[in-house]
Protein backbone atom coordinates (compact mmCIF):
# COMPACT_ATOMS: atom_id res chain seq x y z
CA UNK A 1 0.00 0.00 0.00
CA UNK A 2 1.73 3.64 -0.95
CA UNK A 3 1.64 5.60 2.25
CA UNK A 4 -0.49 8.39 2.65
CA UNK A 5 0.08 11.83 3.02
CA UNK A 6 -1.95 13.43 5.82
CA UNK A 7 -1.77 17.17 5.90
CA UNK A 8 -3.10 18.61 9.47
CA UNK A 9 -3.68 22.57 9.62
CA UNK A 10 -3.73 24.06 12.57
CA UNK A 11 -0.67 23.37 14.97
CA UNK A 12 -2.73 24.13 18.17
CA UNK A 13 -3.88 21.15 20.38
CA UNK A 14 -6.43 19.51 18.62
CA UNK A 15 -3.76 19.60 15.33
CA UNK A 16 -1.42 18.84 16.91
CA UNK A 17 -2.53 16.56 19.63
CA UNK A 18 -3.74 14.52 15.96
CA UNK A 19 -0.95 14.78 14.39
CA UNK A 20 0.89 12.93 17.32
CA UNK A 21 -2.08 10.50 16.96
CA UNK A 22 -1.22 9.73 13.22
CA UNK A 23 2.32 9.39 13.96
CA UNK A 24 2.02 6.90 16.75
CA UNK A 25 -0.14 5.05 13.95
CA UNK A 26 2.62 5.02 11.62
CA UNK A 27 0.59 4.52 8.49
CA UNK A 28 0.96 7.82 6.89
CA UNK A 29 3.58 10.35 6.37
CA UNK A 30 2.08 14.02 8.28
CA UNK A 31 2.22 17.63 7.54
CA UNK A 32 1.28 20.25 9.95
CA UNK A 33 0.94 23.99 8.59
CA UNK A 34 0.33 27.14 10.55
CA UNK A 35 0.24 30.63 9.96
CA UNK A 36 2.88 30.34 12.78
CA UNK A 37 5.45 28.30 10.88
CA UNK A 38 7.70 27.87 13.65
CA UNK A 39 5.06 26.60 15.68
CA UNK A 40 4.34 23.99 13.72
CA UNK A 41 7.86 23.35 12.65
CA UNK A 42 8.35 23.33 16.52
CA UNK A 43 5.75 20.42 17.15
CA UNK A 44 6.57 18.53 13.72
CA UNK A 45 10.18 18.20 15.07
CA UNK A 46 9.69 17.71 18.91
CA UNK A 47 7.28 14.62 17.24
CA UNK A 48 9.70 13.18 14.61
CA UNK A 49 12.22 12.79 17.69
CA UNK A 50 9.63 10.78 19.54
CA UNK A 51 9.88 8.29 16.62
CA UNK A 52 13.20 6.23 18.31
CA UNK A 53 11.34 5.84 21.50
CA UNK A 54 8.27 4.90 20.09
CA UNK A 55 9.68 2.94 17.20
CA UNK A 56 7.60 4.51 13.79
CA UNK A 57 9.16 5.60 10.44
CA UNK A 58 6.89 8.36 9.00
CA UNK A 59 7.66 11.55 8.16
CA UNK A 60 6.60 14.74 9.69
CA UNK A 61 7.20 18.25 8.74
CA UNK A 62 5.71 21.48 10.01
CA UNK A 63 5.75 24.95 8.92
CA UNK A 64 3.77 27.61 7.18
CA UNK A 65 4.98 26.75 3.70
CA UNK A 66 1.45 25.17 1.62
CA UNK A 67 3.99 23.57 -1.05
CA UNK A 68 4.95 21.04 1.62
CA UNK A 69 1.21 19.81 1.46
CA UNK A 70 1.70 19.48 -2.09
CA UNK A 71 -1.34 16.64 -3.14
CA UNK A 72 -2.04 15.31 0.28
CA UNK A 73 -4.91 12.55 0.31
CA UNK A 74 -6.87 13.93 3.47
CA UNK A 75 -6.43 17.62 4.85
CA UNK A 76 -7.76 18.10 8.13
CA UNK A 77 -8.78 21.56 9.21
CA UNK A 78 -8.26 22.53 12.88
CA UNK A 79 -7.42 25.80 11.80
CA UNK A 80 -10.02 28.64 13.84
CA UNK A 81 -10.48 30.29 16.88
CA UNK A 82 -11.81 28.29 20.07
CA UNK A 83 -14.39 28.80 22.13
CA UNK A 84 -14.13 30.63 25.76
CA UNK A 85 -15.53 30.36 28.77
CA UNK A 86 -19.49 31.62 28.11
CA UNK A 87 -18.98 32.10 24.33
CA UNK A 88 -21.60 29.69 21.90
CA UNK A 89 -19.92 27.76 18.73
CA UNK A 90 -21.72 30.42 16.92
CA UNK A 91 -20.33 33.25 17.83
CA UNK A 92 -17.23 32.24 16.31
CA UNK A 93 -18.71 32.22 13.04
CA UNK A 94 -17.18 35.43 11.14
CA UNK A 95 -14.02 34.92 12.46
CA UNK A 96 -13.46 31.48 11.67
CA UNK A 97 -15.14 31.55 8.72
CA UNK A 98 -12.24 34.07 7.26
CA UNK A 99 -10.13 31.84 8.50
CA UNK A 100 -11.35 28.35 6.79
CA UNK A 101 -12.39 30.57 3.77
CA UNK A 102 -8.49 31.11 3.61
CA UNK A 103 -7.55 27.91 4.74
CA UNK A 104 -9.80 25.96 2.23
CA UNK A 105 -8.51 27.83 -1.20
CA UNK A 106 -4.91 26.80 -0.44
CA UNK A 107 -6.06 23.31 -0.26
CA UNK A 108 -7.55 23.93 -3.38
CA UNK A 109 -4.58 24.55 -4.93
CA UNK A 110 -2.73 22.22 -3.21
CA UNK A 111 -4.69 19.67 -2.34
CA UNK A 112 -7.10 19.23 -5.46
CA UNK A 113 -7.70 15.51 -4.92
CA UNK A 114 -8.21 15.21 -1.34
CA UNK A 115 -10.54 14.16 1.58
CA UNK A 116 -11.33 17.53 3.57
CA UNK A 117 -12.61 16.83 7.13
CA UNK A 118 -13.19 19.72 8.85
CA UNK A 119 -13.27 20.72 12.66
CA UNK A 120 -13.41 23.84 13.21
CA UNK A 121 -16.45 25.55 14.85
CA UNK A 122 -19.41 26.15 14.29
CA UNK A 123 -18.69 23.08 12.96
CA UNK A 124 -21.62 22.30 10.56
CA UNK A 125 -21.06 26.03 9.28
CA UNK A 126 -17.67 25.88 8.90
CA UNK A 127 -18.07 22.17 7.09
CA UNK A 128 -20.55 24.18 4.53
CA UNK A 129 -18.38 26.51 3.94
CA UNK A 130 -15.10 24.77 3.35
CA UNK A 131 -17.55 22.58 0.65
CA UNK A 132 -18.33 25.67 -0.96
CA UNK A 133 -15.16 27.30 -1.59
CA UNK A 134 -13.44 23.76 -2.44
CA UNK A 135 -16.04 22.99 -5.02
CA UNK A 136 -15.16 19.15 -4.34
CA UNK A 137 -17.82 16.92 -4.87
CA UNK A 138 -19.48 16.25 -1.71
CA UNK A 139 -18.51 12.76 -0.65
CA UNK A 140 -14.85 14.33 -0.45
CA UNK A 141 -15.68 17.26 2.52
CA UNK A 142 -17.02 16.51 5.76
CA UNK A 143 -17.16 17.73 9.03
CA UNK A 144 -15.83 15.46 12.99
CA UNK A 145 -18.82 16.21 15.06
CA UNK A 146 -20.57 13.33 16.03
CA UNK A 147 -18.34 10.52 16.33
CA UNK A 148 -16.75 13.17 19.43
CA UNK A 149 -20.57 13.79 20.65
CA UNK A 150 -21.44 10.19 20.35
CA UNK A 151 -18.08 9.15 22.78
CA UNK A 152 -18.96 11.95 25.18
CA UNK A 153 -22.21 10.01 25.40
CA UNK A 154 -20.72 6.64 25.63
CA UNK A 155 -18.76 7.79 28.06
CA UNK A 156 -21.14 9.15 30.25
CA UNK A 157 -23.62 6.15 29.70
CA UNK A 158 -20.62 3.64 30.61
CA UNK A 159 -20.14 5.99 33.67
CA UNK A 160 -23.64 6.14 34.84
CA UNK A 161 -23.60 2.11 34.33
CA UNK A 162 -20.31 1.12 35.59
CA UNK A 163 -19.69 -1.27 32.53
CA UNK A 164 -16.88 -1.06 29.70
CA UNK A 165 -17.49 2.04 27.15
CA UNK A 166 -16.79 -0.47 24.24
CA UNK A 167 -20.00 -2.21 24.97
CA UNK A 168 -22.29 0.99 24.80
CA UNK A 169 -23.36 1.59 21.23
CA UNK A 170 -25.25 5.04 20.68
CA UNK A 171 -25.43 7.49 17.49
CA UNK A 172 -25.33 11.30 18.00
CA UNK A 173 -26.91 12.89 15.15
CA UNK A 174 -27.70 16.64 14.19
CA UNK A 175 -25.62 19.98 14.77
CA UNK A 176 -22.64 20.13 16.82
CA UNK A 177 -24.69 22.24 19.33
CA UNK A 178 -27.07 22.64 21.45
CA UNK A 179 -29.49 20.66 19.17
CA UNK A 180 -27.84 17.32 18.85
CA UNK A 181 -29.85 14.46 18.97
CA UNK A 182 -29.00 11.58 20.81
CA UNK A 183 -30.85 8.68 19.44
CA UNK A 184 -31.77 6.73 22.48
CA UNK A 185 -34.23 3.89 20.72
CA UNK A 186 -30.59 3.13 18.86
CA UNK A 187 -28.81 3.31 21.99
CA UNK A 188 -27.88 -0.11 23.21
CA UNK A 189 -25.49 -1.64 26.23
CA UNK A 190 -24.30 -4.62 23.39
CA UNK A 191 -27.51 -5.08 22.06
CA UNK A 192 -29.89 -4.21 25.19
CA UNK A 193 -31.86 -1.10 24.95
CA UNK A 194 -30.57 1.91 27.39
CA UNK A 195 -34.14 2.85 27.35
CA UNK A 196 -34.95 -0.21 29.21
CA UNK A 197 -32.08 -0.31 31.66
CA UNK A 198 -31.87 3.64 32.62
CA UNK A 199 -35.06 5.78 33.61
CA UNK A 200 -35.80 8.40 31.83
CA UNK A 201 -34.77 11.46 33.67
CA UNK A 202 -31.63 10.31 34.25
CA UNK A 203 -31.05 9.42 30.53
CA UNK A 204 -32.22 12.80 30.07
CA UNK A 205 -29.50 14.37 32.35
CA UNK A 206 -26.84 12.92 30.39
CA UNK A 207 -28.35 13.66 27.08
CA UNK A 208 -28.63 16.87 28.27
CA UNK A 209 -24.62 17.13 29.33
CA UNK A 210 -23.61 15.17 26.03
CA UNK A 211 -25.35 18.63 24.98
CA UNK A 212 -22.57 20.71 27.01
CA UNK A 213 -20.05 18.49 26.90
CA UNK A 214 -17.42 20.48 24.70
CA UNK A 215 -18.68 24.21 27.16
CA UNK A 216 -18.21 21.95 29.96
CA UNK A 217 -14.43 21.30 29.38
CA UNK A 218 -13.84 24.94 27.87
CA UNK A 219 -15.39 25.79 31.51
CA UNK A 220 -12.48 23.93 33.47
CA UNK A 221 -9.83 24.28 30.80
CA UNK A 222 -10.29 28.29 31.07
CA UNK A 223 -8.48 28.64 28.01
CA UNK A 224 -9.46 26.90 24.78
CA UNK A 225 -11.43 24.15 24.52
CA UNK A 226 -11.23 19.58 24.39
CA UNK A 227 -8.65 17.91 22.06
CA UNK A 228 -7.79 14.61 23.09
CA UNK A 229 -10.96 13.33 22.57
CA UNK A 230 -11.46 15.79 19.65
CA UNK A 231 -8.33 14.08 17.93
CA UNK A 232 -9.47 10.70 18.71
CA UNK A 233 -12.65 11.41 16.30
CA UNK A 234 -10.63 12.55 14.02
CA UNK A 235 -8.34 9.85 14.04
CA UNK A 236 -11.28 7.05 13.77
CA UNK A 237 -12.22 8.48 10.80
CA UNK A 238 -9.05 9.10 8.77
CA UNK A 239 -8.67 5.55 9.81
CA UNK A 240 -11.71 4.20 8.06
CA UNK A 241 -11.19 6.23 4.88
CA UNK A 242 -7.16 5.14 4.70
CA UNK A 243 -7.73 1.84 5.53
CA UNK A 244 -11.36 1.96 3.11
CA UNK A 245 -12.75 0.28 6.73
CA UNK A 246 -17.08 0.72 5.62
CA UNK A 247 -17.02 2.13 9.27
CA UNK A 248 -21.17 3.52 9.61
CA UNK A 249 -20.07 6.71 11.49
CA UNK A 250 -22.44 9.79 12.44
CA UNK A 251 -20.48 12.11 10.39
CA UNK A 252 -21.22 15.87 9.24
CA UNK A 253 -22.28 16.02 5.62
CA UNK A 254 -24.49 17.77 2.88
CA UNK A 255 -28.21 16.16 3.23
CA UNK A 256 -29.39 16.20 -0.14
CA UNK A 257 -32.97 14.94 0.89
CA UNK A 258 -32.17 12.35 3.46
CA UNK A 259 -33.97 12.52 6.26
CA UNK A 260 -36.35 15.09 4.39
CA UNK A 261 -33.15 17.83 4.68
CA UNK A 262 -32.39 19.36 1.87
CA UNK A 263 -28.83 20.86 1.05
CA UNK A 264 -27.58 21.23 4.91
CA UNK A 265 -25.03 19.64 6.69
CA UNK A 266 -25.91 17.88 9.35
CA UNK A 267 -24.25 14.91 11.53
CA UNK A 268 -26.06 11.85 10.08
CA UNK A 269 -24.73 7.99 9.71
CA UNK A 270 -22.36 7.58 6.90
CA UNK A 271 -20.82 4.95 5.57
CA UNK A 272 -17.22 5.71 5.99
CA UNK A 273 -14.24 4.38 3.44
CA UNK A 274 -11.74 5.27 1.06
CA UNK A 275 -13.45 7.55 -1.48
CA UNK A 276 -14.79 9.20 1.91
CA UNK A 277 -17.91 9.87 3.00
CA UNK A 278 -19.34 7.25 0.36
CA UNK A 279 -23.31 6.84 1.53
CA UNK A 280 -25.74 8.21 4.06
CA UNK A 281 -27.75 5.68 5.83
CA UNK A 282 -31.15 6.30 6.65
CA UNK A 283 -32.01 4.65 9.51
CA UNK A 284 -35.95 4.74 10.36
CA UNK A 285 -35.90 6.99 13.79
CA UNK A 286 -38.86 7.45 15.75
CA UNK A 287 -41.03 10.67 15.15
CA UNK A 288 -39.83 12.70 17.96
CA UNK A 289 -36.05 11.51 16.92
CA UNK A 290 -36.63 12.97 13.19
CA UNK A 291 -38.52 15.91 13.96
CA UNK A 292 -35.28 17.21 16.11
CA UNK A 293 -33.42 16.33 13.85
CA UNK A 294 -34.92 17.90 11.17
CA UNK A 295 -35.22 21.03 13.68
CA UNK A 296 -31.61 21.19 14.32
CA UNK A 297 -30.76 20.90 10.36
CA UNK A 298 -32.96 24.22 10.67
CA UNK A 299 -30.52 25.85 12.96
CA UNK A 300 -27.74 24.95 10.98
CA UNK A 301 -29.40 26.33 7.39
CA UNK A 302 -29.58 29.90 9.14
CA UNK A 303 -25.89 29.75 9.89
CA UNK A 304 -25.79 28.37 6.34
CA UNK A 305 -27.39 31.51 5.05
CA UNK A 306 -24.66 33.69 7.28
CA UNK A 307 -22.17 32.00 5.94
CA UNK A 308 -23.77 32.45 2.06
CA UNK A 309 -23.88 36.31 3.31
CA UNK A 310 -19.99 36.21 4.36
CA UNK A 311 -19.20 34.85 1.23
CA UNK A 312 -20.99 37.58 -0.86
CA UNK A 313 -19.27 40.17 1.46
CA UNK A 314 -15.86 38.76 1.61
CA UNK A 315 -15.86 37.59 -2.01
C1 LIG B 1 -15.85 20.31 21.35
O1 LIG B 1 -17.03 19.99 21.35
C2 LIG B 1 -14.11 21.67 20.29
O2 LIG B 1 -16.32 21.63 19.47
C3 LIG B 1 -15.33 20.92 20.10
O3 LIG B 1 -15.10 20.09 22.31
Amino acid sequence: MAKFKITVVGAGMVGGTLAQRLAERNFADIVLIDIVGDLACGKALDIAQTAPIYGYDINIIGGDNWELTKDSDIVVITSGVPRKPGMTREELLEINFKIVKDVSEKTKRYCPNSVVIVVSNPLDAMTYTAYKVLGFPKNRVMGMAGVLDTARFRTFLAQELQVSPKDIFAFVLGSHGDTMVPILSYTTVNGVPVEKILPKDKLERLVERTRKGGAEIVELLKTGSAYYAPSAAVLDMIDAIVFDRKRILPVCVICEGEYGINGVFVGVPVLMGKNGAEKIYEFQLKEEELSALRKSSEIVKKLQDEVDVLLKKYA
